[in-house]
């Protein structure tokens, strides 16, 4: 029996923003914090644990942090009446009253409010309880894409085609909604086993402007996340769906190559390199990367929007049209998404009995 504020044992280790709790601890708000993958327990005991702590949101009990980000936690939880897993992404504590977080939630519930797409995250709604601001989503597998790839670029490289294709139709589809991303990169993808993509979060997500709103724009603040930046977007000018094709760009070249085009010493330095560096080519840092290929990522990352392809459904006809290796790389024996818990493809999201919201124990 473990008290609030206390763990039965070891510690959440964070590394890079990740959260691997290998135990089970209780934060003072009575939250359990519970992952099984090297250590499991029988789940008669994880029940008991769980209905001991009151790891409740509203009908959403709490099974385990998925990860900690700048402004919110996302968790996985079981609603106790269908039993049904969803994501919780919920405002962190010290954040749950701050207009603009809460602002920046709905926002995000707006924009996927209207996006239907197997490509994209669901998101069911958006409530508060116990005083905390939260977005109910679709549970979908645990690794993004930055994840896989630093864990292991080969668990992917087999199967590349299919991820950039699903990806790449993901964003056509909200574009074809006339959203625009704005935040594309590898952790805004998330990626299963068998390479099924979805793409999420949409908190800076704007509608493409048209005529007389274009000429009058001028944003606040540049938004976004620096490795993948569009020239047009550092310089806070109107952005359109090619801004989100530049950033692909960029996401594509570190899928091949495991590591974005720029990088800086300061962050004005990156910015610097994306306005006005040259466009590196990703054959140099990967020669197994077809020419065919590495050009195409180059003419996404055009400083430019009117030299990059002037659309997503554009990319898609070229990218189909050209392999992306010269020569394919095998599946490997051994996946980083062995290692992971709970969910290993579409097929696992069908809730199967009572404890099928929980980690079942091996
Ligand atoms: N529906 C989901 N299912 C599983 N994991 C998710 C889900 N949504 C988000 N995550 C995990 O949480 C991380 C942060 O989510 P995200 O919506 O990008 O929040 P942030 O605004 O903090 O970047 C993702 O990179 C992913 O690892
Ligand atoms: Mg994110």
């Amino acid at each position: 029996m473990i008290g609030r504020g206390q763990a039965a044992s070891g510690h959440l280790i964070y590394r890079g923003g990740e959260a691997f709790n290998y135990h089970v601890e209780l934060s003072p708000a009575g939250i359990a914090l519970i992952r099984p993958p090297t250590i499991r327990f029988r789940s008669t005991h994880l029940n008991s644990i769980m209905t001991k702590t009151r790891d409740f949101l509203g009908p959403y009990r709490l099974t385990r942090l998925i990860r900690v980000g700048s402004t919110a936690e996302v968790w996985e939880a079981v609603e106790e009446n269908t039993k049904e897993r969803y994501a919780l992404k919920v405002l962190k504590p010290s954040l749950a009253s701050n207009k603009g977080e809460i602002a920046l939630l709905k926002h995000e519930y707006n924009v996927a409010k209207d996006l239907s797409s197997p490509r994209i995250i669901k998101i069911l709604e958006y409530r508060e309880d116990s005083g905390r601001p939260m977005l109910v989503l679709e549970l979908f597998s645990e690794l993004n894409m930055k994840q896989a790839l630093r864990r292991g670029p080969e668990s992917l490289a087999f199967m590349l085609h299919q991820i950039i294709e699903q990806a790449a139709e993901g964003l056509y589809y909200m574009h074809t909604k006339n959203w625009i991303h704005l935040d594309i990169k590898p952790d805004n993808f998330l990626v299963s086993r068998d390479g099924t993509v979805k793409l999420i979060d949409f908190t800076i997500a704007q509608k493409k402007k048209s005529g007389l709103a274009k000429l009058f724009h001028r944003a606040r603040v540049a938004k976004g996340t620096r490795s993948y930046m569009a020239p047009e977007q550092i310089r806070r000018k109107v952005c359109d769906e090619r801004t989100d094709l530049y950033a692909f760009g960029c996401v594509l070249f570190e899928l091949c190559t495991g590591k974005p085009p720029f990088t800086g010493d300061n962050p004005n330095d990156l910015l610097n390199k994306h306005l006005s560096a040259s466009i590196p080519a990703a054959a140099a840092y990967n020669d197994n990367v077809t020419r065919d290929f590495s050009e195409l990522i180059k003419s996404m990352m055009a400083k430019k929007p009117e030299n990059r392809p002037p659309s997503m459904w554009e990319f898609l006809k070229m990218f189909r049209a050209v392999e992306i290796f010269k020569k394919r790389p095998r599946k490997p024996e051994v996946s980083v998404f062995d290692s992971m818990p709970g969910i290993k493809g579409a097929e696992d999201m069908i809730i199967k009995g009572n404890t099928a919201g929980l980690d079942s124990e091996s």
